[in-house]
């Protein structure tokens, strides 16, 4: 499945359940109280297994606003993007953009310490695809905005941030190779919502054709347990 899971891989230790946090007598360590930020134990045992509340968050708010950022992109010539008449579109896009790159830096943090929880069983060849599709979105929504920056900046614009002010470029200007940049941001900013369409398919196909709980486990713990009840 494109993205959802890490292929299942239990990072406990030999036989250890992934969603086993408690060390001896309930006392949790620094990192099993990291691990439990992102894969959440229910403890009726009666919800599916699935990510905590954080992770829940950091993949459901990119996923807004990187549809809002694409929905307000400043497309065009760069007069017309840096027009009066598209000022406003740019910045709300600014601000959209950069929370989604804020977001994905703390999402990639919090992934290093607090592992996936274990996926459920499926073949060798969807687990492969997954781990590939996670890949390719966490390098494009870290590229897409290093793009647009980068690229506003090599063109000697600063960044807009409405009432947060703007950033002044912080490389000396390089008319070309800005424009180019702005183009590839661009397409790797079509290619993101391509790629989110693709991962949003995969997880109805888990869903609806695998019947497996892929899908519910990046729902909110809460709703896992209200689709059993
Ligand atoms: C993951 C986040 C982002 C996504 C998905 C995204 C998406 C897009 C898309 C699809 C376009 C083309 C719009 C069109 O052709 O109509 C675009 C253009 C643009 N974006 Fe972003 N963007 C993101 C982040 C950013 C950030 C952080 C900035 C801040 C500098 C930014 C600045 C721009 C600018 C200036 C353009 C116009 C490019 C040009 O000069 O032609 N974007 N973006």
């Amino acid at each position: 499945m494109s993205g959802l899971h890490s292929g299942g891989v239990d990072r406990h230790g030999a036989g250890e359940p992934a969603n086993s946090g408690l060390s001896d007598f309930g006392r949790t360590t620094h990192l099993e109280s990291l691990r439990d930020m992102n894969s959440y134990r229910d403890p009726t045992g009666v919800a599916p297994r699935g990510y905590g509340s954080v992770a829940v968050a950091f993949h459901w708010l990119p996923a807004v606003l990187v549809l809002a950022a694409f929905v307000v992109g400043p497309g065009g010539s760069e007069q017309r993007v840096y027009s009066a008449a598209k000022d406003f579109d740019r910045q709300i896009h600014e601000v959209l953009g950069l929370t989604v790159f804020s977001l994905t830096l703390l999402r990639l943090v919090s992934r290093a310490f607090a592992p996936a929880p274990q996926s459920p069983s499926a073949p060798r060849w969807i687990k492969r695809i997954s781990k590939v599709m996670r890949g390719l979105l966490y390098t494009l929504l870290v590229a897409t905005p290093v793009t647009a920056i980068a690229g506003a900046w090599l063109e000697g614009h600063p960044l807009t941030l409405g009432i947060l002010g703007e950033v002044q470029p912080m490389i000396p200007e390089a008319h070309a190779a800005g424009q180019a940049l702005a183009q590839i941001h661009t397409i790797l900013g079509d290619a993101v919502v391509w790629l989110a369409g693709f991962h949003a398919a995969a997880a109805l196909f888990h869903h609806f054709v695998l019947r497996d709980e892929v899908l519910l486990s990046m729902l909110p713990a809460r709703w896992r347990r209200r689709r059993l009840s």
